[in-house]
């Protein structure tokens, strides 16, 4: 079967506050998504990467694409939310290669190993309708009304079991036909019912289909803060390519 990998690069990073988008921030003197790229390449199985990037700037990012990958590369413009850069992304694959597997992937988790796709893959392989890498977390997690986050002190309403929780990371592993069922699906919900579907699983798990967690990985953090955009500089630095 093939494996194709969804990259969403498509985000400004305005949270960053850096200077040129998120996905292309660099990373140990490589653009992020140069090294997401070439980690795919120590990936077994991946057919083709389609990259999507933000719309006006396609000759920036193909810049970032190494030479001489060993799997096919496309780029596509993606959309104004990250579930609209997936669905442009899955439209191409629907048209080139609609029996796949796909895994989508987060540039901003630009350090994840080859490893945590090899598990996704496997895991899909052997029949899973979708898989989530995800790890316990660390924090005791506050539950909230989301209405009073702006507030000075808002009201705690619960401290749910840390053991029944897991933090999701990317790669998610998908059976293509029934992601982009969904994805078509979602197109049609509110904005506000929209916001409930967080990430790609969190969509599958909306129309009831079963999602499962494999083991993740701590450098498939994503950066998204100043904190963490330091904290992967230094690992970078650590893993030279
Ligand atoms: O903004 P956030 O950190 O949630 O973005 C997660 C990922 O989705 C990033 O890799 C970002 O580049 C991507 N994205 C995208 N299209 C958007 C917004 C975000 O591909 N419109």
């Amino acid at each position: 079967r093939e494996v194709w990998v969804i990259v969403t690069a498509a985000g400004s990073g305005s949270r960053l506050g850096a200077e040129v988008p998120k996905a292309l921030v660099p990373l140990g003197g490589h653009p992020a998504l140069t090294r997401v790229l070439i980690n795919l390449s120590q990936v077994e199985d991946v057919t083709g990467v389609i990259v999507t990037h933000p719309e006006s700037q396609r000759e920036l990012f193909a810049q970032a694409v190494p030479a001489q990958l060993p799997y096919a590369i496309h780029l596509v413009p993606g959309g104004v939310s990250r579930q609209a850069s997936v669905y442009a992304a899955l439209e191409l694959l629907s048209e080139i290669s609609p029996q796949s597997l796909v895994l989508v992937h987060d540039a901003a988790r630009a350090l994840t190993p080859p490893a945590v796709f090899e598990r996704v893959i496997e895991g899909m392989l052997e029949g899973a309708v979708a898989l989530v890498p995800a790890l316990p977390v660390k924090d005791t997690i506050k539950q909230i009304r989301p209405e009073a986050a702006a507030e000075d002190f808002p009201l705690v309403l619960g401290s749910p079991n840390r053991d029944a929780l897991r933090a999701a990371q990317t790669p998610q592993g998908f059976d293509f036909e029934r992601l982009w069922a969904v994805h078509q699906k979602a197109r049609d919900l509110s904005a506000d019912e929209a916001k409930a579907a967080p990430d790609d699983a969190a969509l599958m798990e909306a129309f009831d289909y079963p999602v499962r967690i494999v083991t993740g990985d701590e450098l498939a953090l994503k950066i998204t803060t100043m904190v963490d955009l330091k904290l992967a500089e230094i690992l970078a630095e650590e893993q030279p390519i």
